[in-house]
């Protein structure tokens, strides 16, 4: 395979923003051609990242020979879909979290992905960054003991957008637990796997759709406490619990760079710093795994991501949100 790893970006918005100028500082890649529903947003897209080719038709991009690697960054009922689309075309898929609405939906993408020997991956960006990695590897290795408490939220303000936007629309997957929800039943998820028990209550705007949602897994010997909101402003650090000592991950927890350990009386902080704004790291995975003949990642695994989406499935079943796509479930 050539050193050059030739992207496609489908879904123009915010997040392909970033994307686009984070992949600039990734050795190998290059951004073959975008696509927008929109030719003048492809082309205003293509010109501002110096894109090779500007599509106005998402299907045009599925069939590009020359593309490798599509990123699915469109709004979420738009995943599962898109990602079928360009898996059917033979194309290796970061798709952006949630991977689908639902886990028929995952399954679906999982479940071609393997028929076609393509490679698959939530862009769960939080995953690589590397305080989280070393999250994972320190708590590992019992540098608080057994975890006893998690706590993990994330909020932002944003009850006052445009109903019909991706966030507050239900048609479109709206709502805080799958935009941001994700986040905190992630870190439970990597640090302490899926729990016994899961408590869960929620609220809703006039139109329907869930605004904030408390959770709380239970474990054996541990509890997690995860909240998500779009109602307003939040210290986003994270803390967890163990026997020996805590861990608090400065805000904005999820995009971390700083750790602080605190031990008996001693608390020590660490940093480590993330590539440009910390899309780098997943696009890097992306590289490793597909030089490396991978159809998966090792360190998210589609298991991972199925797992997730199956936990967003039981509290959303428990707070009672239903979209669309969950009614042939
Ligand atoms: N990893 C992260 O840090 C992160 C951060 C933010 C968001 N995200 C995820 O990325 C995805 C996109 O988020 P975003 O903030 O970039 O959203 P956004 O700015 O609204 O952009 C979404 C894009 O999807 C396309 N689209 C297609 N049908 C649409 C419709 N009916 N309504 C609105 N847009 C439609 C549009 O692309 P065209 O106009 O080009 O067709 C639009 O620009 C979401 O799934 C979100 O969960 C991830």
């Amino acid at each position: 395979m050539s050193d050059k790893i030739a992207w496609g970006i489908l879904g123009l918005g915010r997040i392909a923003h970033k994307f686009a100028r984070d992949l600039t500082l990734v050795k190998g890649a290059v951004l073959q051609a975008v696509a927008s529903s929109s030719q003048e947003r492809a082309d205003a897209f293509a010109k501002e990242h110096k894109a090779n080719t500007a599509y106005g038709k998402y299907e045009s991009l599925y069939l590009d020979p020359l593309i490798q690697v599509v990123y699915i960054a469109s709004v979420h009922v738009d995943h599962a879909p898109q990602s079928l689309a360009a898996l059917e075309a033979g194309k290796a898929v970061l798709c952006e979290k949630p991977m689908g609405i639902n886990a028929q939906e995952v399954k679906a993408m999982m479940a071609l992905a393997k028929a076609k020997k393509v490679f698959l991956m939530e862009a769960f960006w939080t995953r690589f960054n590397p305080a989280m990695l070393e999250v994972k590897r320190q708590i590992e290795q019992g540098r608080i003991g057994d975890l006893r408490h998690v706590q993990a939220s994330f909020a932002m303000p944003r009850w006052n957008d445009d109903p019909s936007g991706r966030l507050l629309n239900l048609t479109k997957g709206g709502g805080s637990l799958l935009d941001i929800g994700v986040y905190p039943v992630f870190l439970a998820y990597l640090l302490l796997g899926k729990p016994n028990k899961i408590l869960a209550t929620a609220n809703f705007n006039d139109q329907g759709t869930e605004t904030q949602s408390s959770i709380i897994f239970s474990y054996p010997k541990t509890q997690a406490q995860l909240y998500s909101s779009l109602t307003h402003p939040f210290t986003m650090e994270a803390k967890i619990y163990g026997e020996k000592g805590e861990l608090t991950i400065a805000p904005t927890w999820h995009e971390s760079e700083a750790l602080s350990w605190k031990i008996g009386d001693t608390i020590t902080q660490e940093q480590f710093p993330k590539k440009g704004k910390g899309y780098v790291h997943e696009i890097e995975e992306v590289h490793h795994c597909l030089n490396n003949n991978m159809l998966e990642s090792e360190q998210w695994s589609l298991k991972d991501s199925l797992n997730l989406i199956e936990l967003m499935d039981q509290i959303r079943k428990k707070v009672g949100v239903v979209y669309s796509q969950d009614k042939s479930v």
